[in-house]
C-alpha cells in the first residue's frame, strides 16, 4: 500500500533522486550508473565528486552528456571533505528540486542497484528511511578480508549497545529516505564527516519519531580501487556514538529524578 505525499496522488518515489558520492572511482563509476538505470530507468543521478584526482569528475560529466534523458547531474566539489559533507550537499541539491524520495548509493558497485526497486516500494510503503541491510534475514556481505567483518559486526553490536536501537545494520550506507524526514533536519548541526555520518542520521531520524525499516542486500566488495575507510573514519564513529549514548542516558537519567 503507498502512501501518496503529493496532491497528485503518486507515489513519493516517482521523484526519486540517486546520490553517487564519488572519489577515485574512474573506473567504477560507469558500470555503476549504467546498472542503475537499467534496474530504476526513472531515477535521476546526481554523483558527487570531491575534485578526484583520477579524473572522475570528467568521468561524470561524459556520462551525464551522453545521457539522452538528461537524468544524470554532477556537482563538482572543491576538495576531499568526507562521505558525510558530500551527501550533505546532494541532500541539499535534491531537496531544493523537489526531489521527494533521496538515495544514498556507493559508486565501487558494493551496492546492487538491482534491489532499488524494493527499497523504494518499502518507502512508498511508509518508511521514511529504507536501509538497505547486510545483517537481515536474506542479506549478506560478498569478499570482504576478516577484519572487515569484524570492524563491521562490531561496529553494530557497540552501536546497538550504546544507542539502545534495534537496527542491525546502522552503518549501512545504501538507503532510500523519505525527502521531508530530511527537511525537517538542521543539516548544518551533522559534524560527522565519515562513515560515522550514517549512524549519525539514522540516530536523529529515531529521534524525530520517523519509521526506519531494513531491506535485505547482498554487499559485494570493490573489485577495483580501494576502500577509503581508514583510522580516523573508526575513531570518530567510536566517538561519536558513546558520546550519543551517554547524552541520552543522561536525559533518561534527569527526567527520571524530574530534573
Ligand atoms: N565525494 C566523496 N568524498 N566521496 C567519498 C569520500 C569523500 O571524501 N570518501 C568515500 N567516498 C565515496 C567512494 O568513492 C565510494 O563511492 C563511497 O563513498 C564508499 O566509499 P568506500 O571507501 O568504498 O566505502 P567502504 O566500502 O569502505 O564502506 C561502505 O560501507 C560502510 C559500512 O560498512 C560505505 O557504504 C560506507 O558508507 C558504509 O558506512
Ligand atoms: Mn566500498
Amino acid at each position: 500500500m503507498t502512501e501518496p505525499t503529493t496532491p497528485g496522488g503518486s507515489a513519493p518515489s516517482e521523484r526519486t533522486l540517486v546520490i553517487i558520492p564519488t572519489y577515485d572511482e574512474r573506473e567504477n563509476l560507469p558500470g555503476v550508473v549504467e546498472r542503475l538505470l537499467v534496474a530504476a530507468p526513472d531515477v535521476s543521478v546526481l554523483i558527487a565528486d570531491d575534485n578526484s584526482p583520477d579524473g572522475t569528475g570528467e568521468v561524470a560529466d561524459r556520462l551525464a552528456a551522453d545521457d539522452v534523458r538528461g537524468r544524470i547531474s554532477v556537482l563538482h566539489r572543491t576538495g576531499k571533505e568526507g562521505l558525510g559533507a558530500a551527501y550533505i550537499a546532494g541532500f541539499r541539491w535534491g531537496l531544493e528540486r523537489g526531489y521527494t524520495v533521496l538515495v544514498e548509493m556507493d559508486a565501487d558497485g558494493s551496492h546492487p542497484p538491482e534491489r532499488l526497486p524494493a527499497m523504494l516500494d518499502a518507502v512508498d510503503a511508509g518508511a521514511d528511511l529504507a536501509i538497505g541491510s547486510r545483517y537481515v534475514p536474506g542479506g549478506s556481505v560478498v569478499n570482504w578480508p576478516w577484519q572487515r567483518h569484524v570492524i563491521s559486526r562490531g561496529g553494530n553490536i557497540y552501536s546497538r549497545i550504546m544507542l539502545g536501537v534495534g537496527i542491525k545494520d546502522i552503518t549501512a550506507g545504501y538507503r532510500a529516505y523519505r525527502a521531508d524526514a530530511l527537511a525537517e533536519m538542521d543539516m548544518d548541526s551533522i559534524e560527522s564527516k565519515g562513515y560515522c555520518f550514517q549512524i549519525d542520521m539514522t540516530w536523529r531520524l529515531l529521534g524525530n519519531e520517523r519509521k526506519v525499516v531494513e531491506v535485505p542486500i547482498t554487499f559485494t566488495e570493490r573489485t577495483i580501487g580501494h576502500s577509503k575507510m581508514s583510522e580516523s573514519i573508526f575513531r570518530e564513529a567510536a566517538v561519536n556514538v558513546a558520546k550519543w549514548g551517554w547524552e541520552k542516558r543522561r536525559a533518561q537519567l534527569a527526567s527520571l529524578l524530574g530534573r
